[in-house]
């Protein structure tokens, strides 16, 4: 990957720059949390973004996808927005750092990268990371700190991308740690590094290879609905609901909103729980509440579709001690906890029973837990 990216820098522009990666990310537990103010509790992949940068001494960006074949150039004013949306991501970025008054000027970039797009892996947060980490290091001597970082990305995603995100996924991307996994406290922003080897077990994704856009995308609304039951509380967010506090108000809300914040209540919680229950080896405990949110994202918040749940289900039949759907769902993957020795046929079964079902078979990817948004040396 590196070496692609770099060549075709080479032939593009004649030279070499400066190579960065930003990875992906997956989540353990703590699914529409973030932007409650909750706990999440997400870990960086060994997929990522690549990128080869220079600064090229004027004050236009040129950009090349290599996954896309296509290319863009832009100024850094509001005005010059490109027209490509992925091109938008790295624009956004440079907006964003230029509005906290972070230096960017004119630079040159190739990129390719790894993640599947569409699949729940956040490629957009790595896009967004790999750019924003390099513009601090070529143009802000790395002054910005790395929450700001984050920050930039998921102000890309609102103010260029049309995705109310929460912070999650370009925490993650920033602050990734080999074989670590970060509980996050999206109100404080406090965090803390967990290893994470779980003994005897793997982690791994199976992608339905169902892709929904989130932009325009119910995940904006179910932000609202959460948001609108929380002005109903008097509170800032959910984070300081419970279900008392709920059920008090069940009859001026709607039905819908209801079953939103009542899976939100009950998310933020198990995070905790597996916390613990990761510390203390008990990954039946881990595992059931994977099933909990699975059940709670599907019947209650509503962001599973069929080929998501026909994936559970069979995960259920193997003996996987854990499943659910990873991400803002509507498509992309399940994340699976599955003792060593059940592993073997559950991938089989699964791949088996989803291409018979729905014509193509799911993609696995084990989880291999990495580092968070860096400059590559060479
Ligand atoms: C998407 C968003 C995140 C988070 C998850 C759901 O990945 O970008 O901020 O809300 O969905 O947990």
């Amino acid at each position: 990957m590196k070496n692609k990216v770099s060549k075709e820098f080479e032939k593009q522009f004649g030279t070499t720059g400066t190579l960065y990666t930003a990875p992906g990310r997956f989540n353990l537990i703590g699914e529409h949390t973030d932007y409650n103010g909750g706990f999440v509790f997400p870990g960086a992949i060994d997929k990522g973004i690549y990128a080869m940068i220079r600064p090229n001494g004027t004050d236009k960006v040129k950009v090349v996808s290599l996954d896309l074949n296509d290319s863009a150039e832009f100024g850094l004013n509001e005005s010059d927005a490109p027209e490509q949306s992925w091109a938008r991501y790295i624009f956004g970025v440079c907006r964003e750092t230029l509005k906290r008054g972070g230096k960017v000027e004119g630079f040159d970039a190739v990129f390719a990268g790894n993640v599947p797009l569409g699949a729940g892996l956040s490629s957009s947060a790595a896009l967004e990371s790999c750019f924003a980490n390099a513009i601090n290091d070529l143009f802000n001597d790395n002054t910005i700190d790395k929450f700001e970082l984050a920050r930039i990305g998921q102000s890309t995603e609102h103010n260029y991308c049309g995705v109310n995100c929460g912070i999650m996924d370009q925490f993650a991307s920033v602050f990734g740690r080999k074989d670590h996994l970060m509980r996050l406290d999206c109100r404080s922003m406090e965090f803390e590094y967990f290893p994470f080897k779980p003994e005897g077990h793997k982690l791994v994704l199976v992608d339905s290879r169902v892709k929904h856009e989130l932009a325009d995308s119910p995940y904006n609304k179910r932000r609202a609905s959460c948001e609108r039951v929380a002005k109903r509380l008097g509170i800032e967010t959910l984070r300081d609901a419970d279900m008392a506090m709920l059920d008090a108000v069940k009859t001026d809300i709607t039905a819908e909103d209801y079953f939103r914040a009542k899976f939100v209540i009950e998310e933020k919680d198990r995070v905790l729980a597996v916390c613990d229950a990761l510390n203390r080896g008990d990954y039946e405990t881990v595992g059931r509440c994977m099933y909990e949110t699975h059940d709670g994202l599907s019947k209650d918040y509503e962001v599973s579709c069929e080929e998501l749940d026909f994936l559970n289900d069979v995960a259920r039949e193997c003996g996987v001690t854990g499943s659910r759907i990873m991400g803002g769902g509507f498509g992309g993957c399940t994340v699976n906890l599955v003792k060593d020795e059940l592993y073997d046929n559950f991938i089989e079964t699964v791949t088996r029973k989803f291409n018979e079902r729905y014509g193509h078979k799911p993609e696995i990817y084990p989880v291999i837990v990495s580092d968070g948004a860096r400059r590559l040396e060479d």
